[in-house]
């Protein structure tokens, strides 16, 4: 292997333990703009030498060119399914059932996992490497997913440690896993923004979207979602066994195969069905969604007596929660306005109890979305809450509809402040076109003093409502001239929490750059680009004055963005508010130099032997320059060793820790690249 190839090798390595380490332990050791880093050199290493890029190399998720259709794959093992339980009852008479099978008095062991709301998949390793990944299908045969599940983060393109078996000095060449590929609910809220703001109709739930992202024939857009996988059983393994479920997943996760940190060991029924009810009661807080738990009998032995049914082992059973879904009528549609003018209409419901929490109000989006499922006030609807997603309405009962209903059109202006409301052509959001709209100015000041922003503490949006509906203020610089006598002022405002406020306020002042930016809400800049923004022009004077074309330079930033950027800054209005905020004394601290975006950034460079066209110092400087560092000896943290003549211990160090050499020219060609 030449020096380049050996680099490859080593960067891949580094991605794939911080994958494991992020993805399988939870334990990241280095930052995202780290990792980056590192990603990004070996793109770039890739991209100049591309007869070396492997097909399980980490930068080969992004997708493959498009199919026009699935093949079929054949499970060794058939994928079957589970029975369900819909109670503690009928958890207790699956114990029993068990207990008979098997002779037992005694307590049986459980494995008790949630049941998670996605799809089940299965994966192929041959000799280490995933070959297949297919959908369960009919059980039997199902569909060829693999380039899709390529791009699955959390899926490891080769297992860990080639899996020795000590006693036949051989590794398993065949390993298949079940597990279950899911949206997080975080990622699903972000995916049905991000698609309702292009116009696309949103998923139902997560399940849907994780759904319709496996079945893309063009893997490029899977590795767009926000797709996770977890490992839950074993299908076919060759040459290894195991003697319980436990074991299995413990080896599976030390083979870099995700394990839901969820799964419990439970010993009897009794403590299983404590889980059930536990989890059930947990399922909000859960960052995914599940529709029950699963409860497995441990010991393989045990499994293998029990056997199964045709559809179902009788070594597991599904223990499943109350419906998320239920159906009442819309009483009313009304349009809310957001901070940025969007108006989105809410349906207002006759309270319905869904799966144990009231509900009386679901979000419809969009005017696409009402007309695309017909909602009109006084329809039956079916209704759905999804965790802490706000509950939607999934279809209308066309069968109960009573006569004279209307279709339901967004009203034209703004029923805060009586403004025009527009819909751009090519936009799927309405909004409000009045920037004084008391809706907007509000929302403004809520996301000014939102704790990513300015960080305001204590101030809410209902003290917020207080200061704008009594003239207090009318946009985020006002609360930069106000002092304890004004906000006691308020109702229901005692002295000691107003000068609470005003010291907040007041410690408002020293701030950063990126947080002041990102406070001021920009159409279309968040806390990344603020950043991005933030690094780039070192000073709020130079971003207000950026052309476009100048902007448009910047890698991350879009025309859009761009645009809406120039047009916010072209506002008096907005201008007027960022002097009046600084000449109240904001302070704003620039962002340290950044590194992270060059390629070399965080790597360690160690030099030896004699150098002729730079001193050790110069070079020293010149590594940092480059956000690297140098350091005077070789261990397993050292990247890269440049070697002059006469070079000694170091270097056969470095050799032995297989760390790549490099002549005094090679250095000089890398760090210029
Ligand atoms: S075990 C033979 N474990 O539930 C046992 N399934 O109806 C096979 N599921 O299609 C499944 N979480 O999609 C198992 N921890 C878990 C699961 C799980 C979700 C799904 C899976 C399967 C369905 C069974």
């Amino acid at each position: 292997m030449n020096t380049i190839q050996k680099r490859l090798e080593k960067l891949r390595q580094q991605i794939e333990d911080h994958n494991y380490r992020y993805y399988v332990l939870n334990e990241p050791s280095i930052s995202d703009s780290e990792y980056d880093a590192l990603f990004r050199e070996l793109q770039n290493l890739e991209s100049e030498h591309p007869e070396f890029i492997a097909p399980d190399s980490p930068t080969q998720r992004v997708g493959a060119p498009p199919l026009e259709a699935f093949g079929t794959i054949i499970h060794r093992v058939p994928m079957l399914s589970l029975e369900n339980a819909m109670n503690k009852e009928e958890l207790y008479a699956f114990d029993e059932r068990v207990r008979k099978i098997l002779n037992s008095s005694e307590e049986i062991t459980y494995v008790a996992e949630p049941k998670l709301d996605g799809l089940a998949v299965e994966l192929v390793y041959v000799d280490g490497k995933l070959t297949n990944g297919s959908t369960r299908g009919d059980g039997i045969t199902g569909e060829d997913i693999t380039r899709n599940l390529r791009t699955v983060k959390s899926i490891p393109l080769r297992l860990r440690f080639p899996f020795f078996d000590e006693k036949e000095k051989r590794s398993p060449s065949v390993v298949e896993v079940r597990g279950e590929i899911f949206i997080e609910k975080k990622g699903f809220i972000q995916l049905n923004k991000t698609r309702l703001d292009r116009g696309e109709p949103p998923f139902a739930n997560p399940r849907n979207a994780a759904a319709g992202s496996l079945r893309q024939l063009d893997s490029s857009i899977t590795a767009q979602r926000p797709l996770k996988f977890f490992c839950y059983e074993l299908g076919y393994i060759e040459g290894k066994s195991f003697d319980s479920h436990e074991e299995a997943l413990q080896t599976l996760k030390s083979w870099g195969l995700p394990v839901n940190p969820d799964i419990q060991v439970c010993q009897g029924i009794e403590k299983a069905t404590k889980y059930y009810h536990e989890l059930e009661e947990k399922r909000e807080s859960l960052p995914y969604e599940i529709d029950g738990v699963v409860i497995k009998v441990n010991s393989e032995a045990e499994r293998n007596k029990l056997g199964a049914r045709s559809r179902s082992p009788r070594w597991a059973i599904a223990g499943k929660f109350k419906a998320q879904q239920a159906t009442t009528i819309v009483v009313d549609i009304e349009a809310s306005v957001g901070r940025t003018g969007a108006v989105t209409p809410v349906a207002y419901l006759e309270p319905v109890n869904v799966g144990g929490v009231m509900v009386s109000r679901a979000t419809l989006h969009n005017q696409d979305e009402i007309d695309r499922k017909d909602i009109r006030i006084g329809d039956t609807v079916l209704i759905q809450r999804a965790g802490d997603v706000i509950p939607e309405v999934i279809k209308v009962i066309l069968d109960k509809r009573p006569n004279g209903t209307q279709p339901y059109r967004l009203p034209s202006t703004c029923p805060i402040c009586g403004g025009d409301i527009i819909r751009p052509e090519d936009e799927a959001v309405a909004r409000c076109q009045n920037i004084s709209c008391p809706a907007q100015v509000k929302g403004r000041i809520e996301h000014f003093a939102s704790k990513r922003s300015m960080d305001i503490d204590g101030l809410g949006y209902k003290l917020i409502d207080q200061l704008v509906d009594t003239g207090l203020i009318h946009n985020v610089a006002d609360l930069y001239s106000l002092d304890v006598e004004k906000v006691s002022s308020l109702e229901r405002m005692a002295e000691k929490s107003a000068s609470n406020l005003i010291n907040a306020i007041d410690s408002s002042r020293k701030t950063t750059l990126v947080r002041f930016i990102y406070g001021l809400g920009i159409r279309n800049v968040g806390e990344h680009l603020a950043t991005v923004l933030a690094s780039e022009f070192k000073q709020l004077h130079a971003l207000m004055n950026a052309e476009l074309e100048q902007l448009q330079n910047i890698d991350e930033v879009g025309p859009i963005v761009a645009e809406s950027i120039v047009k916010f800054f072209k506002s008096d209005d907005n201008n007027n508010v960022i002097q009046q905020c600084l000449d109240s004394g904001i302070e704003l601290e620039p962002p340290p130099p950044d590194y992270s975006s060059q390629k070399l950034s965080g790597t360690t460079f160690v030099f030896t032997g004699s150098l002729s066209s730079f001193s050790r110092n110069e070079a020293k400087m010149m590594v940092e320059a480059i956000g690297g560092h140098a350091t005077n000896s070789v261990s397993k943290n050292t990247d890269y060793l440049v070697a002059g003549p006469g070079a000694g211990s170091k270097l056969t160090k470095a050799k032995e820790l297989r760390i790549t050499i490099l002549t005094e020219e090679e250095f000089l060609k890398l760090i210029e690249s």
